[in-house]
């Protein structure tokens, strides 16, 4: 297998998606018994579904919650977590996911692109998010306590925009100039925005592309290397920490 040279020179921006979970046994979006399959996206992740019938996209997440609360960190995050501690500064994660479960394997300097599993915020007013581990009873929609306004889950929703201070962060780290600049993306299909476009932002740059992923995705062709396989089995073994 091809080998990630991980040394003093070397700036990592990961990318993670819901594939380097699956292996922890958290259902992935897209692909046979995806979440997405069967099911309009809009009505569980969209302001309109929100709108339309809370109770449903409150449903939806004390599922997500529920499932992802016994869930354990695989060796794929474990070795991302194990990258961080050999680069310090010099690496990046950056993921879609939102399960939490790279920050329970020890990777501190993550961007969560698309929001928290376990936070919860008002749709109306703007009071900070907080952290909520709740699974609420089928019929529930939480309510603020600072304004009664109705609370949803803190999740990037198609059709909103990334935060600016997380989008902020990634390009800093990608236009930072020292070292050779690495991007690596594992277990994502390339089909959501921005994060599918990283890997051109990394080419543009000179940077050096790298995929680690199941099935080859949407963007294969525009990564230098692809390894196909499952993450957990592939990550712990790809680099080599110089
Ligand atoms: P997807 O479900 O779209 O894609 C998961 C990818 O992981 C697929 O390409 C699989 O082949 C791959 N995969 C599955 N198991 C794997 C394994 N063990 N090792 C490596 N790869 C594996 O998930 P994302 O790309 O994360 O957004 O989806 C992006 C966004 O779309 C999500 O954050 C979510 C979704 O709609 C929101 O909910 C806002």
């Amino acid at each position: 297998m091809k080998s990630l040279i991980l040394d003093s020179s070397t700036r990592l921006l990961v990318l993670t998606g819901a594939g380097v979970s699956a292996e922890s046994g958290v259902p992935t979006f897209r692909g046979m018994g995806g979440l997405w399959e069967n099911r309009p996206v809009e009505e569980v992740a969209s302001p309109q579904g929100f709108t339309e019938d809370p109770v449903r996209v409150w449903r939806f997440y004390s599922q997500r919650r529920e499932g992802a609360a016994g869930v354990h960190p695989n060796p794929g995050h474990t070795a991302l977590a194990e990258w961080e501690r050999h680069l310090g500064d010099r690496f990046l994660l950056a993921t879609q996911n939102v399960d939490g479960l790279h920050q329970r394997a020890g990777s501190q300097r993550v961007v969560e692109m698309h929001g928290n599993l376990f936070k919860t915020r008002c749709s109306n007013c703007e009071r900070p998010p907080m952290d909520d581990t709740t699974v609420y009873p089928e019929g529930t929609v939480p309510r603020c306590g600072a304004c009664g306004g109705s609370l949803r889950p803190h999740i990037v929703w198609f059709g909103e925009n990334l935060d600016e201070a997380d989008l902020g962060r990634i390009g800093e780290f990608l236009t930072r100039g020292d070292g050779k600049l690495v991007f690596l993306a594992a277990g994502t299909s390339g089909a959501v925005w921005p994060a599918a476009g990283l890997v051109d932002q990394v080419r543009k740059l000179g940077g050096e592309t790298w995929l680690v992923n199941f099935d080859p995705p949407e963007n294969a062709e525009r990564f230098r290397h692809f390894v196909q396989g499952r993450s957990g089995e592939l990550l712990p073994r790809l680099a080599t920490l110089a």
